[in-house]
């Protein structure tokens, strides 16, 4: 895991790829076009249209990507939510740029969904979100590498739940195969585990915040399976965990997923020093030694050695 959100130019400015630019009126900000390496010429300021055949001439001019001002990023993901699953589609673009779009609207969308009560506007901005990530990562090699490669240390439960997410989905791959249901179910029940301690983040010690996240999405009609995760997540393999004190495979299956998951990002996220990937999963398999089912384990420490 790695540096930031989107990677910024020498210039300060922010690559966007060209798709998901038109339509959808007027732009809110100015775009920037790269002459040469060290120049940014004003592409379209505020307020201008943007046509797809415009950007289309652009494309067939060798131009892969335009700029956006940094302070710009906000209003930019925004606009590009609603059309994510085509742009993420849209393969004239990298992968990886691609990857960081997701990634932007995934940080943007959980940090707006979880500062509040969850909602079904709010769900419904996660679900669509999954469900472009998932199509993204079962279509196209080496997008969740990309993807993996941009969760960077947590510093809030929104960026927790995020890393959360993307790592459950790429884990459930691996273990429950890839269907996008699966899939999708994954990265619901990583962005939401924790849903029971919005509004009381800084507790330490919260154990009901796994039967109040449960009710939350049950009442919000998701899946058993996703529900099952926020009540179940510390549960651990050898019975140690709460608040059922399950063992072994009577934990609901995702929910052994996220349990790791979660355990490894807390890890990797809290240490004094700040440690590697490999380091954080040394200490996971030291110091959690039989809360984890070892076939998941043996699958999660893959995710990280493959592209
Ligand atoms: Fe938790
Ligand atoms: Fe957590």
């Amino acid at each position: 895991m790695a540096a930031g959100i989107a990677t910024e130019t020498r210039l300060g400015h922010l690559p966007v790829p060209l798709c998901g630019l038109a339509g959808r009126g007027p732009l809110q900000f100015p775009l920037y076009l790269r002459t040469t390496a060290e120049t940014l010429v004003l592409y379209r300021d505020t307020n201008a249209q943007i046509a797809e055949d415009q950007l289309e001439r652009l494309f067939q001019e060798g131009v892969r990507e335009l700029y956006i001002r940094p302070t710009d990023r906000g209003v930019y993901l925004h606009r590009v939510e609603v059309g994510l699953a085509e742009i993420l589609n849209d393969k004239r673009a990298s992968v990886e740029r691609r990857a960081d779009v997701l990634h932007g609207v995934a940080a943007m969308v959980a940090d707006e969904v979880l500062s509040q009560r969850l909602d079904r506007d709010g769900l419904q901005r996660v679900q669509r979100m999954l469900v472009g990530a998932s199509s993204l990562v079962l279509r196209e090699k080496g997008a969740f590498g990309a993807l993996r490669g941009m969760l960077g240390a947590s510093q809030s439960l929104s960026q927790h739940s995020v890393s959360v997410s993307f790592l459950t989905m790429g884990l459930a791959r691996q273990v429950m195969g890839a269907d996008p249901t699966t899939m999708v179910h994954a990265g619901l029940g990583g962005m939401f585990h924790d849903i029971g301690r919005v509004g009381n983040e800084d507790l330490d010690h919260d154990p009901d915040h796994t039967e109040r996240g449960y009710q939350t999405l049950r009442q919000l009609g998701l899946p058993v399976e996703v529900a099952q995760v926020a009540l179940s997540h510390h549960e651990r393999w050898d019975g140690t965990g709460f608040p059922q004190m399950l063992r072994g495979q009577a934990i609901p299956a995702m929910a052994r997923l996220v349990g790791l998951v979660d355990v490894f990002d807390e890890v990797y996220s809290t240490q004094k020093t700040p440690v590697g990937v490999f380091d954080a999963l040394r200490i996971l398999a030291e110091a959690y030694r039989g809360c984890f089912e070892d076939g998941i384990a043996i699958q999660f420490v893959k995710l990280f050695r493959q592209g």
